[in-house]
């Protein structure tokens, strides 16, 4: 996003233009900035390791335009559920392409991934003789849980250490392996979940180490040849304008280092490396427009827009910071100032205090930074305040790659009995 005078444009196109076009609250996707994201970070790890590539975890952006343009960088997809296989299927990949990484899976998960054929990471020792019930994946890893976790996010989105729900305990690891063997899977990867949003590249190779120590000890101890390594996603963007973000080319120069330095210590035949990011490549590639409503004079100054909890969850979830910017109005005088969406919670008032130009008013654009990872995919419908729509952005052309809901989609899968419809 840039500024023209005092005029906001997403790629080339102002945002006031996008409002008119295509109605608030709106998501808008800068597809250049996707792109660019894409290939900063390949280039940066395949510089280091080139046997390597991404798996994008869709769950953090689930449009088939964004994907597809992950798909066209040369990303495969990381699927949480079947849904999100199909959602791959959709856009044309599969099989291979496609990690399936669910945690506490139901049967019917288990048959519908075994057959698509995708790449079964398995997050407990007790799914191994449930899969093998229904048949073989041809490709299979576990989960490891490293027993360390972070997140900048706070302790809500820490997916690895003692507290997650998430992975093998180092201790199960080898006998995992073994009865997966014993019960003729040939073929084998290993995958971690290292924690989300972290920007300081010593993490990623402190947790590499301890997922090597483990799994080094598996290559050697039952001669597995690992076909790939996947250190999961967790590159880091930074949210408010002070911070620092992530180190790339350093994350992934240390990454490479304790990568290639453990598989020689343990003899392995070198595998693939993969990671499966989502933030880094969506995260600052969106952001959302919204409409003030009105401004009310109460016990604070409260200005009232279409952006609730229910279109951007993250700050009434965990607290999360987002920038806040005002159309038009960035070079005025500020205020402390509070901000809310339309919703019947307090949590609403998902701002409670920020400097904001005083000249806010009525009818004016706001504009929220960071919203492509995390935002749209965990938007919902409450208050009958419905899904937004979103926006894609190349340059000058513009896109709609998602309606907006409307009273059909609020009851499309509802039934009143009969004895009621009276
Ligand atoms: N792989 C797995 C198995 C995951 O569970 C996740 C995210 C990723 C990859 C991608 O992680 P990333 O590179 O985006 O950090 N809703 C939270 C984030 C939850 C992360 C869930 N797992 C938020 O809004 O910050």
């Amino acid at each position: 996003m840039r500024k023209e005078g005092n005029e906001f444009l997403i790629g080339d196109v102002p945002v006031k233009t996008l409002a008119a076009k295509y109605g608030t609250p709106l998501y808008v996707y800068d597809e250049q900035k996707i792109r660019a994201n894409y290939r900063k970070a390949k280039s940066a790890f395949e510089k280091y390791y080139p046997d390597f590539r991404f798996f994008y975890a869709v769950k953090a952006c689930n449009n088939p335009a964004i994907a597809s343009i992950l798909k066209q960088e040369g990303a495969g997809i990381d699927a949480a559920s079947v849904n999100e296989i199909l959602l791959a299927k959709k856009i044309g990949l599969g099989g291979k392409d496609v990690m399936f990484s669910g945690n506490f899976l139901s049967d019917d998960d288990i048959k519908q991934g075994l057959e698509s054929g995708v790449i079964f990471n398995l997050d407990d020792i007790s799914l191994l003789p449930r899969v093998l019930k229904f048949g073989e994946p041809e490709i299979m890893s576990f989960r490891v849980n490293p027993g360390y976790g972070r997140s900048n996010v706070g302790e809500f989105v820490t997916n690895a250490g003692p507290n997650a729900k998430f992975g093998l305990h180092p201790d199960q690891t080898m006998e995992a392996y073994r009865l997966a063997k014993a019960a003729g899977i040939k073929r084998f990867g290993a995958h971690m979940m290292p924690g989300s949003c972290i920007t300081d590249p010593e993490y990623f190779s402190f947790i590499t180490k301890l997922l090597m120590d483990i799994i080094g000890k598996v290559g050697r101890e039952l001669k597995i040849d690992f076909e790939f390594i996947d250190l999961g996603g967790g590159l880091g963007i930074p949210y408010k304008p002070e911070e620092d973000g992530l180190d790339i080319e350093a994350a992934a120069r240390l990454v490479a280092e304790t990568f290639k330095s453990k598989v020689s210590e343990f003899g392995l035949k070198p595998p693939r490396l993969m990671m499966e990011p989502a933030r880094f490549f969506v995260g600052n590639a969106a952001w959302i427009i919204g409409k003030v409503h009105s401004i009310k004079n109460s016990y604070k100054k409260i200005v009232g827009t279409d952006v609730g909890m229910n279109t951007l969850a993250r700050p009434a979830m965990y607290g999360s910071y987002h920038h806040i910017y005002v159309n038009g109005k960035e070079d005025d005088k500020r205020e402390t100032l509070g901000l809310c969406g339309q919703l019947c919670e307090n949590t609403d008032f998902w701002v409670k205090e920020r400097e904001l130009p005083s000249t806010i008013a009525e009818g004016d654009l706001i504009i929220i930074e960071n919203a492509g990872a995390y935002g749209y995919a965990m938007s919902y419908q409450y208050n009958g305040r419905l899904r937004p729509a979103e926006a894609l952005v190349n340059g000058k052309d513009h896109y709609l790659i998602r309606g907006r809901e409307n009273f059909e989609d609020m009851v499309r899968h509802t039934a009143v009995p009969g004895h009621l419809a009276i």
